[in-house]
């Protein structure tokens, strides 16, 4: 019983420490072959996150924040630095001349109860259109599965063509949001016995499971 508990609070985030989160990183070949690292932001990447936001496009910025903003706000860098409980940040890297270049960024949220995931990306200008968000995207659904979601979703504006091309290539279906006019919601089921290229988080689950033991 005892274990049954522990294993499902690590399933749904709740047991994961900042040391847990800074050893999970994930490598993911992208269609060019080369290898982009994801991992979880933490405190000391303040600098460089908001150097990232600031280095996207005033087009990027609107679209992942649906607001005219030149940074993170002040409250939303905190909740973005430190991942744990039901939400999580990531950042992408590439090596670029032996250093680690941000070029993307996601942020997620699981909801245990209903089941559902929720999910926001960016991907630096320079690199959009190569099928890095592809990957992105593709990542953040094995993460989705190994919280234990059924649902993944995310809103966007009415006028963010990428993002919507992005999820309709990937299987989403649209719904408008009452709440607000400006912006669709994109969404999709996931269904536990699908295969989908998401070895690291497999493996997480399996050490998780063991040390829950
Ligand atoms: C939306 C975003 C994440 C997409 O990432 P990306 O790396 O450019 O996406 P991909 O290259 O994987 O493109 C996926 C598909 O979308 C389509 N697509 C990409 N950019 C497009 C554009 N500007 N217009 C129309 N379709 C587009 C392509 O058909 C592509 O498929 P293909 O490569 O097989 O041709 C990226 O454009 C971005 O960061 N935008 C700014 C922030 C943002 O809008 N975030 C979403 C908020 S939820």
């Amino acid at each position: 019983m005892v274990d049954t508990m522990h294993q499902t609070l690590r399933r749904v985030g709740a047991l994961l420490g900042p040391g847990d989160l800074s050893q999970h990183i994930d490598i993911v070949r992208l269609r060019d072959g080369r290898s982009m690292t994801l991992r979880f932001i933490e405190p000391d990447d303040a600098i460089v996150l908001q150097n990232y936001f600031r280095g996207l496009s005033v087009t990027s910025r609107y679209n992942r924040f649906l607001a005219a903003v030149g940074e993170l706000p002040p409250s939303e860098l905190e909740k973005t630095l430190h991942s744990g409980g039901n939400s999580f940040s990531i950042l992408a890297t590439l090596k670029s001349g032996g250093v680690d270049a941000i070029i993307g960024e996601a942020r997620y949220a699981f909801d245990p109860v209903a089941a559902r995931f929720e999910f926001g990306l960016s991907i630096d200008d320079h690199l959009q259109g190569q099928g890095i968000g592809t990957v992105l995207l593709s990542n953040l659904q094995c993460r989705a599965m190994t919280l234990g979601a059924t649902t993944i979703f995310g809103d966007t504006l009415r006028s963010n063509d990428a993002m919507q091309a992005l999820a309709r290539k990937a299987g989403y279906t649209f719904a408008a949001l009452p709440s607000d006019w400006r912006l669709v919601r994109f969404e999709k089921s996931l269904d536990p016995a699908t295969e989908i290229p998401c070895a690291g988080w497999r493996a997480h689950g399996r050490e998780m499971a063991v040390a829950a033991n």
